[in-house]
Formats: C-alpha cells, structure tokens, sequence
C-alpha cells in the first residue's frame, strides 16, 4: 500500500511564479495595479475574447457578470444541477431565481435541447456550465438564446483552455468566467475572469467589482492620476490582486503543457480502468472539443457494489489515495430544497450523478507512479465490494 497521501489535486507552482510574486512583495505595490493588467490583456488575448474583468474569484466574478446583464428581482436564469454552488447562489444574490434543466448522464452537461421548455417571459439568461472542463455544446445554445433574445453567461470555471468546435471558450458572443482557484487548471491562488463580448456588460461588471468607482487606486495614486472618483452604482469588493497576477503571469505561460498533461494522465486512467466492474468512466461528448480536464470524474456504478460512493471514497482514503468529490447537485441542498421545494428525483439524471461522482487524483506533476497507486487502490477497493 502506499505510504504517503496522495491528494486529488495539488496545484503546480514554478520557480517563475516565486521570482514574480517575491518581485511583486517587494515592488511597493501588491494590490490591484500593474500586473493584474498584464495579466488580464494576456488572458484575453489567449481565450480570444474582447473585454476582461480580472476579479478575485469565479464567485464575485458570476455575481458581477449577472448584475452586468441586467438581472435582477424576479428574472429567471435557466442552468444545471451539475454545478458548484456558486451558479446558483450568485444568481439568488441577484434576486433572480435559478430555473434548472437535467444534464446528460454521460457528459453530465446541460441538455441543450430541453432548455427552450423552461423559458418564459421571466427568463433573463442561460447560464450553462462547462462540466469538468468538457465544453456543453453552445451552437444550440447560442441559437436558442439569440431567437428568444436572452443572454448567454457561460460558467466556464473549469474550462480555462477548453476549446468548442475548433475555439476557446471565451471567444464566443457571450459573456464567460474562469476560476483561478488552486484545484482548477491554472491558479492564481484564489481568482477569476470575466471575459464578454458586450462593452456595455465590461463596463458595468468593471464598475461593479470594485465598489462602482470609476478609478482604481494604483491609477488614482500614480504621479499623474487625481484621488478624486466618483461612485456611478454600489458595487463590491471583488478586485484581483497583483499578488495574484504574478502567478497568473507564469502559470498563463505554462498552461499548454498543463493541459497535454492532463489528458495524457486522463487517457491513462481510459486504459487502466476500461472493463472494471464498478466504475463508469467519463463519456466525451459526440461533437468536436478539446477537453481541458479540469477533474477526471467517473461514477463509482454502486448498483453492482455492497458500498456507496462515500464509502469508496473513505476506503481509498484508508490506502492513502485522496479523492474529491465534485459535486453534490446543487438541488439537494437543504437551502434550495426548501426554498424551491425541489426533490432530488425532480433531477433524475442530476441525482443519479451526484450519487456516484468521484474525483480521481489529477494534476500536473502527478507521476505515472502514483497514478499507478491510486489505480491499484481502486481496483483493491472495488474488487472487495463487489456484489
Ligand atoms: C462550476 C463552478 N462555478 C463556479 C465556481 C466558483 O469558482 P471560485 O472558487 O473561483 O469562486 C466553481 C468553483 O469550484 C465551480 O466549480
């Protein structure tokens, strides 16, 4: 058995990124300022979108963007169960109520053609989420989206790198938001993009991530700026941090090998795993994407096992293999079950996932030695409950 813990995630740290965050400590400045702005035209340039918000977590960063379209008290925005929590909270932050469609079970993506169902005069936006990093499929999206004239915000927190047909999430007639957080692709410790094609949602959503003033502080403070602003709305505290940027920076840099590393570490698991009995592997989706494989998540099959998915989980702990579990549908719980009377059979795919979902251990810089361990601790496990 292995003897050290394995986690499921840990993010890759360069020596690039220690030399700009220890020059950003001792530049004199290490809030929001020069780096962020680097960082931000970088992204941009690398998604291919028009206008970025660089904020200081995919959370504030939905917050922003659906404030920015205009979502308010009683608008509807249509999304997943198959989420973090935070799709669904922000949009209750707005006042706005979360209206959900079914995934498919095997891409665990929204069903794209049960949206149109659920709009309404109410409804404001869709809001679909890029599960695991396996771009939902847009084109139907898009057009359903452009003919009932509502907004398209794409949750794209684990799709940093993710393409759809041949172009990178970002680069669409939408607006998108990408998580920086340490588990995700790239990492700029805690942190997020906002990345839109609407100059009017960029300027609001600017305005609004940093207390609705019309200046930031390092322009206002500069030799030539004035300390004076104005407050044109009353917005947040959601600004990215230089401290921040200068890992951003690097690990901007270093993003292509980290996604050939993690489909080449995803692969691996196809091929080891292909045939056990009791594990579901992921499914690809029928059209053409690059996948940016933010988590590697099959269902622990607990029809043909004495054992639950937590229990699969503790077990692998128990050998020393850390796992993750991403997500429980956001309907179960207990705030939104009350609140919208939702059942978790209401969601029938959404909960037959939630049931069975596992991360498995994936990161840059996992070796093919302890990926080997957490497969022999997986087949150990499943091999003594089998039913
Ligand atoms: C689908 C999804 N949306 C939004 C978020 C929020 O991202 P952040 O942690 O950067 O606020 C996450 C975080 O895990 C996520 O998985």
């Amino acid at each position: 058995m292995r003897k050290e813990f394995l986690p499921f995630a840990r993010p890759s740290i360069g020596e690039e990124e220690i030399a700009e965050l220890i020059d950003t400590l001792k530049s004199g400045w290490i809030t929001t300022g020069p780096k962020v702005e680097r960082f931000t035209a970088e992204f941009a340039a690398y998604v291919g979108g028009r206008f970025a918000v660089p904020v200081s977590s995919a959370t504030g960063g939905l917050h922003v963007a659906l404030l920015a379209l205009g979502i308010g008290p009683g608008d509807e925005v249509i999304t997943t169960p198959m989420t973090f929590v935070a799709t669904l909270n922000t949009i209750v932050h707005c006042g706005a109520v979360p209206v959900l469609v079914d995934i498919d079970r095997a891409t665990l993506n929204i069903r794209a053609e049960e949206i149109e169902k659920k709009i309404t005069p109410r409804t404001k936006a869709i809001l679909p989420v890029h599960y695991v990093g396996q771009p939902a499929d847009l084109d139907p999206i898009l057009e359903i989206a452009s003919r009932r004239g509502v907004a398209v915000l794409e949750d794209a927190a684990h799709a940093v790198g993710s393409e759809y047909r041949g172009k990178r999430i970002g680069c669409f007639p939408t607006t998108s938001v990408f998580s920086f957080h340490p588990n995700k692709n790239m990492t700029t410790g805690e942190g997020g993009m906002v990345v839109t094609s609407d100059e009017a949602v960029f300027e609001k959503a600017s305005l609004l991530k940093f207390h609705g003033m019309d200046r930031e502080s390092w322009k206002r403070f500069a030799k030539a700026g004035s300390p004076r602003y104005d407050v044109a709305l009353p917005g947040f505290k959601y600004n990215m941090m230089d401290i921040q940027a200068a890992l951003g920076l690097h690990q901007l840099r270093r993003l292509e090998g980290f996604l050939v590393e993690r489909e080449r570490l995803a692969r691996r698991y196809d091929e080891a795993l292909a045939g056990v009995a009791g594990l579901i592997l992921p499914s690809r989706v029928p059209y053409p994407v690059r996948h940016a494989w933010h988590l590697y998540t099959p269902l622990v099959d607990i029809d043909r096992l004495t054992i639950g998915r937590d229990r699969f989980m503790a077990e692998l702990k128990a050998r020393n293999i850390g796992t993750g579990l991403h997500y429980t549908a956001a309907h179960e719980f207990s705030y939104y079950a009350d609140r919208f009377g939702w059942r978790p059979e209401d969601f029938p795919e959404a909960h037959f996932v939630s049931e069975r979902i596992v991360s498995l251990p994936l990161f840059p810089g996992l070796t093919d030695g302890d990926q080997d361990d957490a497969i022999e601790a997986i087949r150990d496990v499943l091999k003594a409950f089998r039913a």
